[in-house]
């Protein structure tokens, strides 16, 4: 399936919830941006942004049989909804959808980051997050501290949240 199929999948999973629905695709296109400007193999690219726009799938589910969104349920529930999905919508390659279904459950986990699909999909979601959070300057500049490595993320992240008119 096409990104641009798989975004109008997202966005049917996601009816109703226009936040969650404008999140996505934020992360989306920076994750895409980043990974341009990083020189990515079109591999890790195609990965990077498919799993971007399904890394918070498992919102929904979780919210529905919990009632709240911890981690650790967000990330069985994001892992379990995301290869049902995936199934669904006829992807074959099982490394490819193995490594999209642990994206999505691990994107929450920023200590020891070895690999580059997981630091740009981390740093575009801290990029959409901190503005929908209104983060102020100073929590901003600890993300980028503790959590941000690619020059484009740390270039973002300064053009989006730091530079203030
Ligand atoms: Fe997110």
């Amino acid at each position: 399936m096409k990104n641009g199929e798989l975004i109008g999948e997202m966005i049917a999973w996601e009816e109703g919830s226009p936040k969650r629905i404008n999140h996505f695709l934020k992360v989306y296109g920076l994750a895409k941006a980043i990974a341009s400007r990083e020189q990515l193999s079109s591999t890790t690219m195609n990965i990077v942004e498919t799993a971007a726009i399904l890394h918070d799938i498992g919102i929904k589910p979780c919210l529905e049989k919990y009632s709240s969104c911890q981690g650790p349920q967000q990330e069985e529930e994001g892992e379990k909804a995301c290869r049902a999905l995936m199934e669904r919508c006829g992807y074959t390659d099982k490394e490819f959808v193995d490594r999209i279904c642990w994206l999505v459950a691990h994107h929450h986990s920023y200590d020891n980051v070895q690999d580059i699909d997981l630091q740009i999909l981390i740093e575009a979601d801290f990029l959409v997050n901190l503005d929908e959070k209104q983060a102020d300057e100073a929590a901003i500049e600890q993300v980028r501290d503790d959590h941000f490595k690619t020059a484009t993320g740390k270039k973002f992240l300064q053009q989006l949240l730091l530079s203030k008119k």
